[in-house]
């Protein structure tokens, strides 16, 4: 098969998922919110044009689905990596020490707050508020797994565990 007759065919792939996904919620307006949280957990972040096919499928201006998708931090509107990483950095964390282990995750790597996602969009690394587990302070979520009374060894030593995973 060409490459191109592969991309096309996968977005088309891409599309149908996109008209499951709206089908599900009967395209109805006011469930703009489970819609977009369905999309995001199939893209891992929320395209622009997928914003705006929404807005034409439920027939709401495109100003109120991204006014929805922009509202809550939870919703992503870059490609993020295949790993988010995030740290608290709420009080407990910080005075347990959690910059150091951002500044260990950012030097091993190369990112930083602005460009938190690496080339191969395996990792994205964020700083996240108060996660509710103060007790196991400083703690480290990657994807949906805690991790607690981290330290900057431990944290990269995962960071290069899932890597080696990954490249096996
Ligand atoms: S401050 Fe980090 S879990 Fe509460």
């Amino acid at each position: 098969m060409e490459p191109s007759q592969a991309a096309a065919l996968a977005e088309t792939a891409k599309f149908e998922k996109l008209c499951g996904i709206l089908d599900h919620y009967d395209r109805h307006p006011a469930r703009l919110v489970p819609i977009l949280q369905a999309l995001q957990e199939e893209y891992r972040y929320l395209p622009q044009e997928v914003l705006s096919y929404v807005a034409t499928s439920l027939r709401i201006p495109e100003a109120n689905v991204f006014g929805v998708a922009t509202f809550y931090a939870h919703f992503a509107l870059e490609p993020k990596g295949k790993y988010v990483v995030r740290l608290c950095d709420g009080t407990a964390c910080h005075v347990k020490q959690s910059i150091p282990i951002l500044e260990a995750l950012r030097e091993r790597l190369d990112v930083t707050e602005a460009k938190a996602t690496t080339p191969d969009m395996l990792f994205t690394v964020e700083t996240v508020a108060c996660l509710g587990a103060c007790g196991l302070a400083p703690v480290l979520v990657i994807n949906e797994d805690v991790y607690g009374q981290m330290t900057p060894q431990r944290a990269v030593a995962l960071i290069d565990e899932i890597r080696a995973k990954e490249l096996q």
